[in-house]
């Protein structure tokens, strides 16, 4: 079923039809395709083009068509080209000849232009909602867990942190992910209805009022521009990846931790998985998958910046191509959050087996060396000093603060009985900036 084919001698071929087709993924658009619609009837009606009647029966028209979709009365399927022709075919067939109307001064150039930014506007709310669920999970998840662990730095253990701490650096990054997410929206909040295909109409219409309706700042200022740019798309992907790869970190820390090797954490059944053929393993196949998934995102930009790189203005069917990979970067990115969410929520922190880590790691090192250079050593020296302790340790298999006093003068004679307190993990923490990971 097509709208056109007035110039035409021979019908499409099948494999033309079906390859050209984009009904079966660009279906999910049909609201806000209907929402346009309704919105440039509207302006129609209000500067003179059409009668306030055949406003009133297009618009009703109109709303019939989405009640039965949403009712699951209309299936979204057939021998349509696409979401716009699958909508105005099914509203002649309901209104009649004044359902031909609803096209006047407007291209599927605009109308698909302005079908993806609503939907693209919107979903990415849905994004920032999922963001700020996590960051909140993820603050209840650091204040129940504001214990002594390793920090990290080559994946050896560097110096002590709190899990408190460690895992808010995630939160900082999800905090910059969010604003990214807002500035995109910001950016992409202009309307293009009315740019029709490519150089505007020749009707005298109100582009001010259809972008007010839809909840646009304003119309946007060029038609070319309008109808052809995807850059908004684009900029989303780019937030998507670069949070999908905040999320790839952490599934990386989460998939670690939860290992016998480093046994920190536990993560919950409701989301582990089972072994097929080893009975004793728990999986944490959701962090992988998040991790996994990661990969996608990252093609979804790739593969758009490429379709558009070489396309002249202004509209081209290459950019029929945009759809799929952001609905599918889109989706992912919604279970990943989702997912990440309820996995922190039911986490359970080791808290004895990150501070054995911490004793065992000779965190304490640093603060050592910091002591010798409180009583007058130079770091460099207080460096070498306290090596050569750590060395001595690891022979007699003991930590620093259990090193008896009489030993470690002999590295040095300006260790004292104060440098228990100075190195005590606790102590460490409460020093200057350092009170700040608590
Ligand atoms: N399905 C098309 C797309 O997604 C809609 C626009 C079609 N425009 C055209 N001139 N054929 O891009």
């Amino acid at each position: 079923m097509k709208l056109w084919g007035g110039r035409f001698k021979k019908a499409e071929n099948k494999l033309m039809e079906d390859f050209n087709s984009s009904l079966s993924f660009d279906r999910r658009l049909y609201y806000e395709d209907i929402q346009g619609s309704k919105a440039h009837v509207e302006m129609l009606a209000k500067c003179g083009i059409l009668t306030k009647e055949e406003k009133e029966n297009i618009r009703n028209g109109l709303d019939l068509i989405l009640s039965d979709i949403e009712n699951d009365v209309l299936q979204l399927e057939g021998d349509y080209e696409d979401i716009h022709s699958f909508v105005e075919t099914n509203l002649i067939e309901r209104i009649g000849q004044v359902g031909k109307k609803l096209h006047t001064s407007r291209s599927r150039n605009d109308q698909v232009a302005v079908d993806l930014r609503l939907y693209a506007k919107k979903k990415a709310f849905e994004v920032i909602e999922n963001i700020d669920e996590l960051k909140n999970v993820i603050v209840k998840l650091g204040e129940e867990n504001n214990f002594l662990m390793p920090g990290y730095t080559h994946l050896q253990r560097a110096q002590v942190v709190t899990f408190k701490h460690h895992i808010m650096a995630y939160y900082n990054m999800l905090s910059r992910d969010k604003k990214r997410v807002q500035n995109a929206i910001e950016i992409m909040d202009e309307s293009p209805l009315g740019c029709c295909a490519l150089a505007g109409t020749t009707y005298n219409i109100d582009r001010s009022f259809t972008a007010k309706e839809l909840g646009f700042k304003k119309p946007v200022d060029n038609f070319l521009d309008g109808v052809s740019d995807r850059d908004y798309i684009i900029e989303l992907l780019s937030c998507f990846s670069i949070i999908m790869m905040h999320l790839s970190r952490l599934s990386e820390e989460l998939i670690l931790w939860s290992s016998k090797e480093f046994d920190f954490i536990l993560i919950d059944d409701e989301f582990s998985t089972g072994s097929s053929i080893m009975p004793q393993k728990k999986n944490p196949d959701a962090a992988e998958l998040i991790r996994g998934k990661t990969g996608r995102v990252y093609g979804s930009l790739m593969s758009l910046l490429t379709t558009m790189k070489g396309i002249p203005l202004a509209y081209n069917k290459d950019m029929q191509e945009d759809k799929e990979q952001f609905f599918n970067s889109l989706d992912t990115i919604l279970s990943c959050l989702k997912i990440m969410s309820g996995m922190l929520s039911t986490l359970k922190v080791k808290k004895e087996n990150t501070f054995n880590a911490v004793k065992k790691g000779f965190l304490n090192a640093t603060e050592a060396a910091d002591y010798l250079v409180n009583k007058g050593m130079a770091f460099r020296d207080a460096h070498k000093v306290i090596g050569e302790i750590v060395l001595y340790c690891e022979e007699k298999g003991k930590p620093i603060e259990d090193i008896n006093l009489k030993e470690l003068k002999n590295f040095s004679q300006l260790f004292e009985d104060d440098v228990y307190q100075f190195i005590d993990y606790e102590n460490t923490l409460s020093r200057g900036i350092k009170t700040e990971l608590k």
